[in-house]
């Protein structure tokens, strides 16, 4: 017998269906509730609300667990490679070693971005924030590929748009960060693998050939795939509601671009240097920044701190602050906000404030010091985060689609005027 709850309201009694999923997780199914009551439910935020039933990614707040379509996010870190996950988080299973391959290389040939987009490259300010130019480009690439407006979405289109994405991505983002420098854009080669290109693109110069370390690579793929997929957070979301007015694949990826440049998902890896950096130029009292963090009348908060459904640690947080030292190790970078980071992040974590709302670092924390020990500059953090977020917001939007999905729109409570009569 399937289970339901009962609500009570105004002297009636209403039974509503619970659904629950594979990891014994329930929810009241409130779908038809206006219909029968006249009621709607109301949550800011969707702090409660869950938008859909998905088969993506598993995510314990409480526990501190994160799986990729069953496999925990330890051993695909540890065992997998970026484009092995993107490839499992897309099409729900790992690839055997041949479509593996296969994979590999429909993307390697798909790198190269169309000429005439060169212009919009070109045209941007050099002051421009990769994240706007990035989220304009991928909006502007739809327009190369009118096939993708189609909205019956015919399965091949939107593989070959998919296999574009993942390829064109890290061209487009090097090319934006070519851009602010006022340089000359690298074009892709094929016989790098994908790290390996995407640093190509983004160090070398016509005159100067770039040296590409394995250890740069190995620590930028584990990088990509901590952050490849996180369930139904806000880019994710706005991925997925963009995507369900039957709006093209690649306006739905720009959209989650931009929800992701905000402070508090995405952009808070450059917001977590610039603090550090600031800390240190004020001379390293971390009490004096948490006590500002704990201050109601102050608007500063701890970035890299704190999160929405991890309330005991982030399971990424944990293996970045050890990939940070290893890696920090391999290159022989001293770096001196990793000390601060590591005296802030103890400060907090005793402090009664911290502890009584469970907020602990987040992936945001110690990823910023890692990016700047590959030598990839600040304002890039951001557009490093969009690259590895990229499969998780394409299989986001897929099973949007395969579920048949109705378009997002949520209800109100209106609270403004009532009705009134224009003057005169
Ligand atoms: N510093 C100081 N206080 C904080 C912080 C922080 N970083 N984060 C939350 N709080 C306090 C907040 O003031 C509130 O206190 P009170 O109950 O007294 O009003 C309480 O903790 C709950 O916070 P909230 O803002 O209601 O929680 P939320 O779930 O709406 O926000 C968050 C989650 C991530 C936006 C927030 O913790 C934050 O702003 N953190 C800093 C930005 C950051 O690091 N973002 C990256 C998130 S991880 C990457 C990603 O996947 O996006």
């Amino acid at each position: 017998m399937s289970k339901t709850a009962t609500l009570n309201f105004d002297g009636n009694q209403y039974e509503l269906p619970v659904v629950e999923g594979s990891e014994s997780e329930q929810a009241i199914d409130i779908a038809k509730l206006r219909g029968s009551s006249g009621l709607i439910t109301i949550d800011p935020g969707f702090k409660n609300t869950g938008s859909t039933q998905s088969a993506i990614t598993f995510l314990d707040g409480e526990k501190g667990i994160l799986r990729y379509r069953g496999y925990p996010i330890e051993q695909l870190a540890e065992k997998s490679t970026f484009l092995e996950v993107a490839y499992l988080l897309i099409k729900g299973e790992l690839p055997t070693a041949k479509e593996l391959e296969e994979y590999k290389d429909s993307i390697t040939h798909h790198t190269l971005v169309h000429e005439d987009m060169k212009q919009f490259a070109e045209a941007f300010p050099t002051k421009a924030h990769p994240m706007g130019v990035l989220s304009a480009m991928i909006s502007a690439m739809s327009t190369f590929y009118p096939e993708s407006y189609d909205p019956n979405r015919d399965t091949e289109s939107v593989d070959k748009t998919i296999i574009r994405l993942i390829a064109k991505l890290p061209t487009l983002a090097a090319w934006a960060h070519k851009n602010s420098l006022g340089h000359p854009i690298m074009y892709p080669k094929n016989k790098l693998n994908y790290c390996e290109n995407f640093l190509n693109m983004m160090f070398a110069m016509p005159t100067e050939d770039y040296e590409i370390d394995p250890v740069v690579v190995n620590a930028l793929d584990k990088l990509l795939i901590l952050h490849a997929d996180h369930e139904q957070n806000c880019s994710a979301s706005a991925v997925r509601l963009v995507g369900s007015s039957q709006s093209n694949l690649y306006s739905s990826i720009s959209a989650g671009v931009s929800a992701l440049w905000g402070p508090l998902h995405g952009g808070a890896n450059q917001a977590v240097i610039e603090m550090l950096e600031k800390i240190k130029e004020d001379g390293g009292d971390v009490e004096k920044w948490v006590n500002k963090a704990k201050d109601k009348n102050d608007t500063f908060r701890l970035m890299g701190f704190g999160h929405r459904v991890y309330k005991n640690f982030d399971p990424r947080a944990k293996i970045i602050k050890k990939a940070c030292d290893d890696i920090l190790s391999k290159l022989g970078v001293n770096d001196p906000v990793l000390d601060i980071a590591k005296k802030l992040e103890e400060t907090a974590l005793k402090d009664e404030y911290f502890v009584a709302r469970k907020l602990y670092p987040n992936v945001d924390f110690y990823s910023g010091i890692i990016y700047r020990a590959l030598g990839i500059p600040t304002e890039m953090f951001t557009v490093m985060f969009a690259i590895g977020r990229l499969p998780g917001w394409i299989a986001q939007w897929k099973e949007m689609v395969e579920n048949k999905e109705p378009i997002g729109r949520p209800r109100q409570v209106y609270v403004g005027s009532q009705e009134r009569q224009y003057p005169g």
